[in-house]
């Protein structure tokens, strides 16, 4: 396939990925290790074994797991350094990283451990690998409006390391209007908008996270698609929509590649771009996502390229700089 050997050697650009969503089976022992701490899985194997996942729930209790391998600064250092080498072989010039301090100061691991290791990383993955970046600070929706105000409070003296707030975790049950003020906040500091709506949630969430949170892009927001009145407006509006193609099959928000709507979202003139989620989860990066909605859905030129156009337009840089990816 001529068409593969392309999308391996496009410059990519990546909007919705956790980092750490990118913590590897073998990185999660080899940081347990040199923290002294214990892990319910016996080896590398069984752990992989139990990235099988039933919904988003049932992977968010594996992730909210795992992530507490993580607990200096040198080991945010290290998974993100790990990821942007990894990507780089794979083309990527720009990415747009969410983390989630939430999952880090519940456990006393200082704010500052966690930005600062992964900021250093970003800085030495642009210099080592020409990789641009932004940091997106994510709330867990799952926590109450108490706890993501107190988080935007240990945000600020570091307001200057991220270029928007996002909305991650639990959906069903925890709508965007529960954290209007926090949003509100975070937009009149300067920052820039996204919430995770519309993967497991219905419409409803996608219209709470443009109306109460003033959203500039939605992540996922592939449920959009039970509402004409809402697909009408994301395409009038120009709403960036991150998929994740293979996070939405293995949390089974899809039953199979094949009947993923992507290729009828990019028909409607829907902004959507391609994403890998969690990969270390999800069995890929961005590439094996490119390449397997490229056979399920049997996509052609036109329409990677566009799927690769999408995501420039729709990333935080500027003008100028999204003028030399084109
Ligand atoms: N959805 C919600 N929360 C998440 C996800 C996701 O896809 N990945 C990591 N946290
Ligand atoms: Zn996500």
């Amino acid at each position: 396939q001529a068409l593969d050997a392309f999308i391996e050697a496009m410059p990519k650009v990546e909007l919705h990925l956790h980092i750490e969503g990118t913590l590897e089976p073998e990185s999660v022992f080899r940081f347990a290790r040199r923290n002294g701490l214990s892990l319910d899985f016996d080896s590398v194997e069984a752990l992989r074994r139990a990235y099988e996942f039933q919904n988003l729930q049932s992977f968010l209790d594996l992730y909210n797991a795992t992530m507490g391998v993580l607990c200096t600064e040198e080991d945010f250092y290290d998974l993100t350094w790990d990821y942007l080498a990894r990507v780089a072989r794979q083309n990527v010039v720009h990415t747009e990283i969410f983390f989630d301090p939430q999952g880090h100061t519940c456990r006393g691991i200082p704010f500052a451990s966690v930005v600062g290791g992964i900021t250093r990383a970003l800085a030495a993955g642009q210099q080592r690998f020409g990789i641009s970046s932004r940091l997106i600070l994510c709330f867990w929706r799952h926590l109450s409006e108490a706890e993501a105000l107190a988080t935007w409070e240990q945000a600020q003296p570091h307001l200057g390391c991220f270029a928007a707030v996002g909305l991650d975790s639990s959906e069903v049950g925890n709508p965007p209007e529960k954290f209007r003020r926090v949003y509100a906040k975070a937009r009149a500091a300067g920052l820039k908008a996204v919430a995770h709506a519309g993967e497991e949630g219905g419409p409803d969430y996608i219209w709470g996270a443009l109306d109460a949170l003033g959203v500039e892009r939605i992540d996922h927001g592939v449920r959009c698609l039970e509402d004409g009145q809402l697909v009408e407006r994301l395409v009038r509006e120009e709403i960036p929509l991150t998929v994740c193609p293979l996070s939405n099959v293995r949390l089974r928000v899809v039953k199979n590649l094949g009947s993923h709507s992507l290729s009828r979202m990019l028909a409607l003139g829907l902004r959507v771009c391609v994403n890998s989620d969690d990969p270390a989860y999800f069995g890929g990066y961005i590439t094996e996502n490119f390449l397997a909605v490229r056979k399920a859905l049997e996509l052609v030129p036109a329409q990677v390229l566009t799927l690769g156009r999408n995501a420039i337009d729709a990333s935080f840089l500027d003008a100028d700089e999204k003028t030399v990816l084109h």
